[in-house]
């Protein structure tokens, strides 16, 4: 099947020395080829950063995170809630536990600096097989095979790779392999991401302007915006939940931090229900309950439908925290949970 194996990855870097995106935690081609390397540091923080995350919303929580923390040990350091803190609105919150208990773990048994093979960086907290190729080929030019969504369809378009994912994976694995140059392996990799991103996109690819266009098999049969074939989705289903905002006379809200376990796990939350298709209706204290509302949010595997109640309440026993400041803190759902009552 491997008919492309004209695509060279020459032609791709002299396309990425002119084309590279610029990001904040990337040197430029031309500075790297002058021997500048990116700090391991801030490709392991956007890197984990990017695991389900877009490039857009990544660039200001990378830059906020390296001004607060500007070494791993500064990160190793900070309280974990202020990284939660920091980190609300990212989603996927195991990755900022992760991250905390990552930084420190190189701070300590590292003494600060990463380790720079796949096989030792997949000992740490948070980094899988895609993370240590990624972060070995970039920081350290080492030519690990690194694989993305975006790598997946740009090698199912060279290769015209007509069987559906996942069940392609391993196939797209070993092309990815196969491509991956001993020189600048960490440039071709972020090069393979560049144009995946950006002309080998999803819809409407730009086949006339891409440095691949001769050898790519996909559209020399004229199927490259069909690739990569899925398998259909399976449909998410809906859970319903009830959510509890108490407050007092200075516009506080009760709040409690989330267990450790589970999803939103360690973040700072409103009360709520369990989330099903039952869910139980009972408040957490009685007090004066209305419905204000509904607020809708999709999970990875569900659609959530959360019925708002609030209650005006006097007593400071409770964890109150003031009502505009907390909501930054906290995950999107409970952020629109709050910003609900405050409208
Ligand atoms: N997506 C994940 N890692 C990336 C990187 N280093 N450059 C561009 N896009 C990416």
């Amino acid at each position: 099947m491997i008919t492309s194996t004209r695509a060279s990855c020459e032609d791709l870097l002299i396309w990425y020395d002119r084309h590279a995106r610029v990001l904040p935690w990337r040197v430029a081609p031309a500075d790297r080829q002058a021997g500048i390397r990116p700090d391991p540091y801030h490709v392991w923080l956007s890197e984990i950063m990017l695991q389900q995350t877009t490039v857009a919303t990544v660039k200001a929580y990378f830059l906020k995170f390296v001004r607060l923390w500007p070494r791993v040990e500064d990160l190793a350091c900070a309280p974990r809630e202020d990284v939660l803190a920091e980190w609300a609105g990212l989603g996927y919150y195991a990755r900022a536990r992760n991250l905390h208990a990552c930084a420190q773990m190189v701070a300590d048994q590292y003494r600060g600096a990463f380790p720079d093979t796949e096989e030792e960086l997949l000992k740490l907290p948070g980094i899988g097989p895609y993370t240590a190729a990624a972060i070995a080929a970039i920081a350290f030019d080492r030519p690990a095979a690194v694989m993305d969504g975006n790598v997946e369809r740009v090698m199912s378009r060279v290769f015209a790779v007509e069987t559906p994912l996942p069940e392609a994976k391993p196939e797209l694995r070993r092309l990815t392999g196969l491509m991956t140059p001993d020189q600048r392996p960490g440039d071709y990799a972020q090069a393979v991401m560049d144009l995946g991103a950006t002309l080998c996109t999803p819809t409407k690819p730009a086949c006339g302007i891409c440095p691949w266009q001769v050898p790519c098999d996909a559209r020399a049969a004229g199927i490259a915006d069909t690739l990569p074939r899925k398998k259909p989705k399976a449909v998410k289903p809906i859970r319903k939940g009830f959510a509890w905002v108490a407050v007092n006379h200075e516009e506080q809200v009760w709040v409690l931090r989330r267990p450790d376990k589970g999803l939103l796990g360690g973040m700072l939350a409103v009360p709520t229900s369990d989330w099903s298709d039952d869910p139980d209706p009972s408040p957490p204290f009685q007090a004066d309950w209305h419905e204000r509302g509904e607020v809708r949010h999709t999970f990875t595997h569900f659609h959530l439908r959360l019925s708002v109640n609030v209650a005006r309440v006097s007593d400071d026993r409770r964890d109150m925290r003031p009502l505009g400041d907390v909501t930054k803190e906290m995950p999107t759902v409970f952020a629109k949970v709050l910003r609900l009552v405050a409208t």
